[in-house]
């Protein structure tokens, strides 16, 4: 290598995150716990979720050791996940020491978080005084009794405060995500883009995905983009922003801008072509996708008496081998789809 402008691809990816088909990775999501604050349904089952037990979850320490040999390796953004990350009890520990890394060229390593916004009152600003860029906040509905309904707690009104807390803190942009169910809260597309654009945030509608821990998901039953555009046209004008890159989320201004509303059109969709992500479990477990069967362990190197290096590079062995089984795509709609064994509440969103 010449250290210079790095022209060549092959100069800059050798050695780094590059699969099979040619992806390079750069965002790392980790799962802080699988516990949660809220039952999301498509998310969790009312009771009885198999918790993980604590012996098998990585400690912070352990957590950094990961993140540090992936930030090696060429993963620029790390975002912190669950279940519901701040339920963590050291959680501004774990994104100051986060923050504080580098990438080999210097630039700091972009820390973000996605949470159902209940303790964000009391954590915004610690959090974005430990270095959090931004937050993702999982909101499905402004009406309470759907709340409730919905997540099987009563707390639209503290996850409200939340968000406003977020705000207040300048964790910006703020992007609220919801889940469009059909005859649950695809009424309200237009209503949640309403609040977002008045308060400066950026709303985003997921498609539902294969997930939820009952096994009732039904592509026939899901709400498509395409009806999510339609009804988002019923009420504004909208433009689509070109130079999406990996991202997730297809963005439209919302009647000219700068307010943009995006759908994450994950089955209808699929981004898996442009997919830069990888998946760390709160149990050390690395996964290529939401949907592997596939998982690489980097707790038993973690937690073995081998010297620091040799650990080191065992974990840099489980990044590679954890990339060498990415598959193309996530074939959702092919008949041979099997929904992960993990809930989502134990992958990480
Ligand atoms: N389909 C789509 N999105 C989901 N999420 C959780 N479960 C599903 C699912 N089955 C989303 C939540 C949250 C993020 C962590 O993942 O809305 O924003
Ligand atoms: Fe908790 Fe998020 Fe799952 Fe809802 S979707 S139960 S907020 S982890």
């Amino acid at each position: 290598m010449t250290g210079g402008s790095g022209q060549s691809g092959a100069t800059t990816t050798r050695g780094q995150l590059v699969d099979r088909f040619g992806r390079a990775h750069h965002d790392l999501r980790i799962s802080l716990t699988d516990r949660c604050s809220l039952r999301c349904t498509y998310c969790m089952p009312a009771e009885g979720v198999p918790w993980l037990a604590r012996s098998t979850m990585l400690s912070t320490d352990e957590i950094v050791r990961v993140a540090r040999v992936g930030v090696a390796l060429g993963i620029r953004e790390i975002r912190l996940t669950g279940g519901e990350p701040l339920l963590r009890v050291d959680v501004v520990d774990v994104v100051r020491r986060l923050a504080a890394m580098t990438t080999p060229d210097g630039a700091p390593v972009e820390v973000s978080l996605t949470t159902n916004a209940l303790r964000l009152p009391a954590l915004a600003a610690p959090l974005r005084d430990a270095g959090l860029r931004r937050v993702n906040v999982s909101l499905d509905t402004l009406d309470r009794a759907r709340f409730l309904e919905l997540t099987r707690r009563d707390k639209l009104v503290e996850t409200l405060a939340g968000i406003a807390a977020a705000d207040a803190a300048g964790l910006h942009p703020v992007k609220i995500n919801a889940v469009a169910m059909r005859g649950v809260n695809d009424d309200e597309v237009v209503a949640l883009t309403r609040f977002a654009v008045e308060r400066g945030y950026q709303m985003r509608f997921i498609e539902q995905m294969p997930l939820d821990g009952g096994h009732t998901w039904d592509r026939h039953v899901m709400v498509t983009q395409a009806e999510i555009l339609e009804r988002l046209r019923g009420a504004f004008r909208l433009d689509e922003v070109p130079g999406r890159g990996a991202a997730p989320a297809e963005l439209w201004t919302v009647d000219g801008g700068p307010a943009t509303v995006g759908v994450i059109a994950s089955v209808t969709a699929p981004f898996c072509g442009a997919c830069d992500r990888l998946r760390l479990t709160a149990d050390g477990q690395l996964r290529a996708c939401l949907f592997s069967q596939a998982e690489v362990d980097t707790r038993e190197v973690l937690r073995s008496d081998e010297p620091a290096e040799a650990v080191d590079e065992g974990l840099a062995a489980a990044f590679h081998a954890c990339l060498a089984g990415k598959k193309a795509g996530h074939d959702i709609d092919d008949p041979t789809f099997l929904q992960p064994r993990r809930p989502m509440s134990a992958i990480g969103g």
